[in-house]
């Protein structure tokens, strides 16, 4: 297949140079000094975890879409702020069929479809983490059984297993690629986007520093509720939580996901990939803070956390002072949990005595 990747940066280099490596041809479409150094070194990955491997992979590099060219498929991997400014090529071009869009997005598809048209666009998201230094993307690879179950999600619009989505995931599997076919990929991206943008404005909340979030119970309180404010907006809305067992974010007491999530980012591992992210530009992060907002309105449920943890994409927003744990926390699903366990416990004992 010829696929070309729209977008060089750090997960359209990761994935173009894995399809590339087995045997697709896959030019990247770059500006600026990442076009100058795509041309100068190919695309350099090196593991930030792992083995530290490094390879370089050579690719063609192109600077535009003209409206004559013709791929197989194009694959578009740009911050989803960024996307008004490819849709016009995009949509000049009318000898590439199929066009893949791998990236957050919150809003849905309207925006694509009115520029190219239902019949030619697929949604995917990267599923992978990592960051540029200097040419080279450096990467998190996770343990090989956590690799496996990592899969990029790929679907059609109207969630069918297209012969079309067949070909694509052929490609990508036998470039290594973990990946599954999502009947309903715009709400795994309202799903994704509704717990990622939390997440990573309650590291902008903590002083964009991932270890103090995770000793500052206030922070982590604030972000279990906006996590959970955004499922309710979703329910609201009749978008199915995707994949179900995020589910268990709306239902877990609030003291036991504060303290999980308090778990995840004291490892050097979220450290490494929200840490880096954290120093990336806020533009993307607060396009997508705005699409949920706009969710929160159409849905008509108020979403006070998450806007207070908006708030701090203001750079003059002060931090939530560190280790501070001045929110009550929220007691009731966990006293419900412990009477419906003391409940359930009583009858099995009244059961046992009877017989
Ligand atoms: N990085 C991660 O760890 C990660 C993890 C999971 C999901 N994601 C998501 O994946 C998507 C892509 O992320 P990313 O990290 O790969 O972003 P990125 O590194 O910023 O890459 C975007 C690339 O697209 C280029 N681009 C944007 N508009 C263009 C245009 N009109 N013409 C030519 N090139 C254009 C950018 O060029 P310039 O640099 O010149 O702007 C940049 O090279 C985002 O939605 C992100 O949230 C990222």
């Amino acid at each position: 297949m010829k696929i070309l990747f729209y977008g060089a940066g750090v997960l359209g280099s990761l994935y173009a140079a894995r399809l590339q490596e087995a045997g697709q041809d896959v030019p990247i479409l770059a500006r600026g000094r990442r076009l100058a150094d795509l041309k100068e070194h190919g695309v350099v990955l090196r593991e930030a975890t792992g083995t530290g491997k490094r390879t370089a992979t050579r690719v063609g590099v192109v600077e535009r879409l003209a409206q004559e060219d013709a791929y197989d498929l194009v694959v578009v991997i740009v911050r989803k702020n960024q996307l008004p400014s490819v849709l016009p090529a995009l949509a000049g071009n009318g000898h590439t069929p199929d066009v893949l869009f791998m990236l957050n997005n919150a809003a849905g598809p309207r925006q694509i479809v009115d520029a190219l048209g239902k019949e030619r666009v697929l949604l995917g998201f990267p599923v992978a983490a990592g960051w540029r230094e200097g040419h080279e993307v450096r990467h998190l690879v996770l343990p090989g059984w956590l690799q496996r179950m990592q899969k990029t999600p790929l679907g059609e619009l109207d969630g069918r297993t297209s012969p079309r989505l067949g070909r694509i995931m052929g490609a990508f599997r036998v470039a290594g690629i973990p990946v599954e076919a999502s009947p309903n990929m715009d709400a795994w991206l309202k799903t994704h986007a509704s717990v990622v943008v939390p997440l990573e404005l309650a590291v902008q909340a903590a002083g964009a520093d991932v270890r103090r979030l995770s000793r500052t119970r206030d922070a982590l309180v604030l972000l279990a509720r906006a996590m959970r404010e955004n499922l309710m907006v979703l329910r609201a809305l009749g978008a199915p939580v995707t994949p179900g067992s995020l589910r268990m974010l709306a239902w877990l007491p609030e003291p036991l996901l504060a303290s999980l999530l308090g778990r995840f980012f004291d490892t050097e591992f979220t450290e490494m990939g929200l840490g880096t992210h954290a120093d990336d530009p806020l533009d993307e992060l607060a396009q997508l803070a705005g699409e949920l907002g706009d969710l929160s309105r159409a849905a008509g449920v108020p979403t006070p956390a998450a806007d207070r943890l908006r708030g701090h994409l203001d750079p003059a927003a002060p931090p939530i002072p560190d280790g501070s744990a001045r929110i009550p926390m929220d007691q009731h699903a966990a006293v419900v949990a412990a009477l419906g366990a003391a409940v359930g416990a009583l009858v099995v004992l009244r059961r046992s005595r009877s017989r």
